[in-house]
């Protein structure tokens, strides 16, 4: 084991192109601009990038006539210049919508000509300004709600069931060579906290061991789904698994995706933290568990290879989403520290990432 060391050039990158793995973060432009370790750690470790929120619908697309492209090109310039490729993210959303979109009066034939223009406009930008760089596009992210129905989305509620396909088809249309993904979770970091703060076993969904996708009702509708898509022709190349993860739960994900090399798609590792407990910053067990769970799951994705997609959810604790989201409750919950230094986790994912 070769440790790691922070500003050495090429941390990750490295041992995950030897990997044959496209490793990386979810990122920000606002660090990427001004923070010298933070670009530091992007350029080291990262094949891929993806935008954490520049390229959602009310930043990029703000007003009915309005794009707004200047961060999330930033964040592209940037990883054009590094040598990196960029999963987008998203193109079709419930959350992080603006007014315009969630308040409009639609009817089927204008809420889908609205969203053929913003998925052509946005496709077709970073095709046309960046070509090559954005290599995969998050198309639909958690179209399911966790008992396997359709998300009552305005999207499902105004456009119906056919939204999905479409949009798979307007993103195809609009760059034939990005490959397309379906992206969920299938582990749910709140109820998780939840039920460790009333003290109850983990809820449905936040089972460390529910890894037959067919006991997990969200993973057997998304299988559904693109068996469907497969044996019509649907352009999909592969589905999203967030792996929000909360402490040492590291669901098996090659077995939960094992139904998708078959089909002739690829699983992607697309947003994994794994958060601790806030008091539990200095405790080394947490932080060895922690490790041991990140390197289950890089694991799992080099093993196999439907997987060559490994992005984290942001790149330092310093930025991380998990204390806005779940209340200060939870942090910790990436590979470097508050304070930039590496984590146990990073040696985890280094020697995950370099194993024979
Ligand atoms: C999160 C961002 O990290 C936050 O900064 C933002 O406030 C809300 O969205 N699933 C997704 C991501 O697909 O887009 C979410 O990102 C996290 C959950």
């Amino acid at each position: 084991m070769v440790m790691c060391v922070l500003l050495a050039s090429a941390c990750l990158r490295t041992p995950a192109e030897e990997a044959g793995i496209d490793f990386g973060y979810a990122i920000d432009p606002g660090p990427l601009a001004t923070d010298p370790i933070y670009q530091t750690i992007v350029r080291n470790d990262a094949t891929i990038v993806t935008p954490e929120n520049h390229m959602k619908w009310s930043l990029i697309h703000p007003g009915p006539n309005t794009y707004d492209f200047t961060l999330a090109d930033q964040i592209v310039a940037t990883a054009a210049a590094n040598g990196q490729s960029v999963r987008g993210h998203t193109l079709v959303w419930h959350s992080q919508l603006p007014a315009w979109v969630t308040s409009g009066i639609w009817t089927r034939e204008t809420l889908l000509s609205v969203l053929e223009d913003h998925i052509t406009t946005v496709v077709s930008h970073y095709r046309d300004n960046f070509p090559g760089v954005v290599t995969q596009w998050d198309v639909v992210n958690e179209a399911f709600h966790a008992d396997g129905t359709r998300r009552d989305t305005i999207w499902q509620q105004v456009i119906g069931d056919d939204y999905i396909e479409l949009a798979l088809q307007f993103a195809r249309a609009a760059d034939p060579d990005a490959e397309l993904y379906i992206n969920d979770f299938y582990d749910n970091v709140i109820v998780a906290a939840d039920s460790q703060l009333n003290g109850l076993p983990a809820g449905p969904g936040a089972s460390p061991d529910r890894t037959d996708c067919a006991l997990v009702p969200k993973c057997a509708a998304t299988r559904t789904l693109a068996t469907d898509f497969s044996n019509r022709g649907v352009p999909i190349d592969g589905i999203g698994f967030q792996a929000h993860l909360f402490g040492q739960q590291a669901t098996d994900y090659a077995e939960l995706a094992s139904w998708v090399g078959p089909l002739g798609l690829e699983w992607a590792i697309t947003e994994l933290d794994v958060a601790l407990l806030a008091a539990q910053g200095d405790d080394n067990a947490a932080l060895t568990a922690q490790a041991d769970a990140y390197a289950k799951v890089v694991d799992a994705c080099v093993g196999d290879p439907a997987c060559d997609t490994i992005v984290l959810w942001g790149v330092s604790d310093a930025h991380s989403w998990i204390p806005g989201t779940t209340f200060g409750l939870l942090d910790h919950g990436l590979l470097y520290d508050h304070d930039n230094v590496p984590k146990p986790a990073l040696v985890a994912v280094y020697d995950s990432l370099t194993a024979e």
